[in-house]
């Protein structure tokens, strides 16, 4: 399956953990592509049968360019979707998972009937607010990949 990866970032956080999914999904057999939200070429995007999305939380939400991009979607037909983010994990944010970004894409995604969340969305957390990862994140993007790739 043609599979879009699409994340904004800073830091670059978010970046690695998307090319890590990506990675896996592809050595399952897919055709991926890892792209950051400002270069995704719309005219393609019914091209795939899945999207996965990631954004840094940013005050508890998804980034404004990874909001845009979900509203885009209304263009796509049954496409397969799926969220990750990524977040301090050290106590700057508070209320815990409900207040990060993953929670508000989903909800975002499940206003649009054309896309179809496939699995629960995946909380990533980094050091501070630049990171890097805190160990065992990329581990857990690993197993997520995976996860994904059984349910195309
Ligand atoms: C302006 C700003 C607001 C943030 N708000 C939150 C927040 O509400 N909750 C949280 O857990 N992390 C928050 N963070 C931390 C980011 O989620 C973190 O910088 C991001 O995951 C790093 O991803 P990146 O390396 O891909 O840019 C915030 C960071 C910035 C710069």
């Amino acid at each position: 399956m043609k599979v879009l990866i699409v994340y904004e970032t800073k830091y670059g956080n978010t970046k690695k953990a998307a090319e890590t999914i990506g990675e896996v999904i592809k050595e399952a057999g897919n055709e991926v592509t890892v792209v950051k939200v400002d270069a995704v070429e719309m005219d393609s995007i019914k091209d795939y049968g899945a999207i996965v999305i990631g954004s840094p939380t940013y005050a508890s939400s998804q980034a404004k360019s990874i909001k845009k991009f979900i509203s885009s979607l209304s263009v796509v037909e049954d496409t397969k979707v799926v969220v990750f983010d990524t977040h301090s994990g050290d106590g700057i944010s508070t209320g815990g998972a409900m207040r990060r970004a993953v929670i508000k894409m989903e909800k975002q995604i499940h206003k649009n009937s054309n896309l179809q969340k496939i699995m629960n969305g995946l909380q990533v957390a980094v050091k501070g607010i630049k990171g890097p990862l805190i160990e065992g994140e990329l581990e857990k993007c690993k197993a997520f990949g995976e996860e994904i790739a059984k349910n195309l």
